[in-house]
């Protein structure tokens, strides 16, 4: 399996080739902790997603290794399995920085303007119990059982000081950051991620990914703003809509992904001449009529078993990276008269800070203490 470093410059998880299984999971701090309880959290867990980045048990005494008289430090089921891909990204929520008034990290004056609760948009339906919290970790690999471990041994790490608040499973890859990366489609049967950011295009990383320093406050420069929103497809809906209507929805046909405009998935949509319509998802979302904004989507499908009228309870795991959340703000409103929203809604909702990616030894977020 695949070994993506965890030090560098960056955090892996965000170019990285998207991998095909997401464990995605939000955390609280436990009341009564303070700044040491969450610098040694951020210590234990970067040391520890070092070691499972690499294939290896959470220490080094491992699943099996301690004391028979105790319990094992590693819970046991990634024994036997390559690293997969494994990435393990962290990130901090706005409470992280004040809640209710309160700060007791210590980081009041080092919260980034920009990083604030996501405002309400038109459609939303969000689920409270299923957004925000104080910390994120995504966990992607190419084999769920290594991105379940991952979360369930963070999680474990945490205990007494932080409690997981939510977490999402995702069971495919809803989009590409490498060229060579088929693109995958997503629960509409679209292929989804065709105009995506890819890790070899710089400047474009540059200009709408990663934030530049003298952009907010110093230990974010190099990090990134990560946007998740669970949107709800309502795919009995949609699977009784004709083909040429959900082209139309789209923009793209559903094939090969072609835009309507003409041409292959790869041509550069045409919006003058006629054939994609202007409600159309692709050409609301499109950078043209955007200000030239682009946005590293990294999202997964998911599915959540169903309700009791015999509907899946599926959709789209939206994740996003961008340099700054107005961006994602600005081009979430041009949606709002999306022909495709009438098979959404929006059921969970969360804006968290990345962190730069820590040096060899260090951990992630240590700029900040
Ligand atoms: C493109 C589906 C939500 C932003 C696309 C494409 C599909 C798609 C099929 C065309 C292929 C591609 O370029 O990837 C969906 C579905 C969604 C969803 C099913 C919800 C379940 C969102 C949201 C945003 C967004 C919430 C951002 C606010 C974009 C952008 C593009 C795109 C920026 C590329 C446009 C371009 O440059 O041509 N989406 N999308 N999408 N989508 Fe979405």
């Amino acid at each position: 399996g695949t070994v993506h470093p965890f030090f560098g410059a960056h955090q892996a998880g965000i170019t990285t080739p998207v991998q095909d299984h997401l464990q995605f999971a939000a955390f609280d701090m436990a009341a009564g902790t303070g700044r040491d309880d969450l610098v040694t959290l951020l210590q234990d867990w970067s040391y520890a997603a070092s070691r499972m980045t690499r294939g290896l048990d959470v220490s080094a005494t491992g699943a099996v290794g301690g004391s028979p008289e105790a319990p094992p430090d590693d819970t046991g089921e990634a024994l036997g399995l390559p690293a997969s891909s494994l990435t393990i990204t962290f990130g901090f929520g706005p409470t992280l920085f004040e809640r209710d008034g309160e700060d007791p990290f210590g980081l009041a004056a080092h919260r980034p303007p920009a990083l604030e609760r996501l405002p309400a948009f038109l459609g939303d339906d969000l689920d409270p119990a299923s957004g925000d919290g104080d910390l994120c970790v995504q966990a992607c690999a190419d084999d769920p059982q290594v991105a379940f471990h991952a979360i369930r041994n963070l999680t474990r790490i945490a205990f007494g000081r932080a409690r997981l608040r939510w977490s999402q499973l995702g069971f495919g890859r809803t989009s590409r950051t490498v060229a060579d990366q088929a693109t995958p489609r997503n629960l509409f049967g679209f292929k989804d991620g065709t105009a995506n950011i890819l890790a070899d295009d710089e400047s474009a990383l540059r200009e709408h990914v990663w934030v530049p320093s003298g952009d907010g406050p110093s230990w974010l420069a190099g990090g990134s703003y990560l946007v998740v929103r669970r949107i709800a497809m309502l795919i009995e809906t949609w699977d009784r809509v004709r083909l040429a209507e959900q082209n139309r929805i789209v923009g793209r046909d559903k094939g090969e992904g072609a835009p309507l405009s003409g041409g292959d998935e790869f041509s550069a949509p045409e919006f003058a001449t006629g054939g994609i319509d202007a409600a159309s998802h692709v050409s609301l979302a499109h950078p043209d009529h955007n200000g030239g904004t682009r946005i590293l989507r990294r999202g997964y499908n998911y599915v959540d078993g169903n309700n009791d009228l015999g509907r899946l309870d599926a959709g789209l795991f939206f994740l996003s990276y961008q340099r700054s959340p107005d961006r994602f703000v600005a081009l979430q409103r041009s949606l709002s008269t999306d022909l495709m929203n009438e098979y959404l809604r929006h059921t969970g909702s969360a804006l968290f800070a990345i962190p730069p990616g820590a040096s060899e030894g260090s951990f992630v977020g240590a700029g900040l203490f």
